[in-house]
């Protein structure tokens, strides 16, 4: 039977939660193909991990390894963001999601997307939200988001 996993290249990936180990195996690097990461120390790594680990599951992030080559080739996150409006409700806030660039078009950023939104519906979320570019529209509409509003930002520098 085809391993659900596998690509047909004799690679298998593991869509799982972020582990504290998941640094050496390139998750910081894999973050610098989407944003400025800055240097990172194995202890900030570890302080912040046990720090998002505090949230439970109000804070998730995703990872997918490589298991051949034990390296993380995909990632995406969301926070739970608890509200008074509809009833208490909570809405899931996605962000820093980024594939390899030598893993892209293989569905991997799909999965990503699939394990966040699985998590927000467990959540009890009413509705899941992100920014993107307009490069990146047609994706997020294959896995089933509509374009809303507009964002605005400002950055504390
Ligand atoms: C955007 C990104 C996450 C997509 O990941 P990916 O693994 O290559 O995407 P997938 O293979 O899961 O694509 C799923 C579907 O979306 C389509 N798709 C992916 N990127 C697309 C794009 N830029 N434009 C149009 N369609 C796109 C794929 O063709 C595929 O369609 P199909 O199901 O009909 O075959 C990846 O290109 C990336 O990391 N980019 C750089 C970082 C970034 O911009 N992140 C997003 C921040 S908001």
């Amino acid at each position: 039977m085809e391993n659900p996993n596998s690509n047909g290249e004799n690679q298998t990936f593991r869509v799982r939660k972020l582990e504290i180990s998941d640094k050496r195996k390139g998750f910081i690097e894999l973050l610098g193909q989407l944003t400025v990461t800055g240097s990172v120390s194995d202890e900030e790594f570890d302080r912040r991990f046990e720090e998002i680990g505090s949230y439970g599951d109000d804070h998730a992030i995703c990872v997918i390894e490589d298991e051949m080559l034990e390296k993380i080739v995909a990632t995406g996150s969301v926070m739970i963001e608890k509200k008074f409006v509809r009833k208490c409700g909570k809405v899931g806030h996605i962000e820093d999601v980024v594939v390899d660039s030598g893993y892209r078009g293989k569905q991997l950023g799909k999965k990503v997307i699939d394990h966040l939104m699985d998590h927000c519906r467990s959540m009890g979320c009413y509705k899941a939200i992100l920014d993107c570019s307009a490069e990146n529209k047609a994706f997020y509409e294959k896995c089933g988001l509509k374009q809303k509003e507009i964002q605005m930002a400002k950055y504390f520098d």
